[in-house]
């Protein structure tokens, strides 16, 4: 197996968990054990939110099993080239309304539910797992499969297990896989004074 440098090039040293984690592609079908599984779902249900309304909820299919079968249907053409090597397979979930008055939207629950899932795939990463997201599925079809209640949305899925070797995905798939990891400065992220002007140079 050729090796991949995913490491982000940060400017400051930032934790080896942060570091290290990304987003691949090619699984190598290890079954992924179920107490790691336990402890990804448990480092979510410890994220914090608004209100301590707590809006995720999550839908786990293991390879084999119905449940996976299902949120694999519902992956667009481009997810299903690659995700059939993930052991576990997974919806994102989130309450739309307020637990204190159900009839008031929760005007953040996307956004904890996306922070849930980023101390999922810190923990996962930790146990030397990867986590890969996606939004390219279609939500309404896993809302009627799964049936979803009226009040709650599935938002994102994602994949999870151990990294494979990058050979076994399609052509097209594999430039990204051996790629560098980009993002944009921190100059044009974080500002001071007014909106524009940077902090950090
Ligand atoms: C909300 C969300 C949706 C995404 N959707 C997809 C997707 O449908 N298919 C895919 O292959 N990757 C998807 N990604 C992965 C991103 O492309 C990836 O996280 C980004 O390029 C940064 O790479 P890194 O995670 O390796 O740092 C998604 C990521 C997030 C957070």
């Amino acid at each position: 197996m050729k090796s991949v440098d995913k490491k982000a090039q940060t400017t400051l040293a930032i934790h080896p968990v942060l570091k290290n984690r990304w987003s691949p592609r090619a699984f190598n079908g290890k079954l992924v054990e179920n107490d790691k599984i336990d402890q990804m779902f448990e480092a979510a249900r410890w994220s914090p939110s608004a209100s301590n309304e707590q809006p995720w909820r999550f839908i786990v299919g293991i390879k084999g099993d119905e449940t996976y079968q299902k949120i694999f249907d519902t992956f667009d053409e481009f997810n299903q080239l690659w995700t059939g090597t993930a052991p576990v397979l997974a919806l994102t979930i989130g309450y739309t309304k307020s637990l204190k008055n159900p009839t008031l939207p929760n005007p953040t629950y996307i956004y904890d539910v996306g922070q849930a899932i980023a101390h999922l795939s810190f923990q996962a990463h930790a146990d030397g797992l990867h986590v890969h997201q996606m939004a390219g599925f279609d939500a309404t079809k896993a809302e009627k499969i799964f049936d979803v209640p009226a009040d709650f949305k599935v938002l994102t899925a994602f994949a999870v297990g151990y990294i494979g070797d990058p050979e076994i995905l399609h052509p097209n798939l594999k430039k990204t896989e051996y790629g560098m990891r980009v993002r944009r400065a921190i100059s044009e992220t974080v500002f001071t004074g007014k909106f524009g002007e940077a902090l950090l140079k």
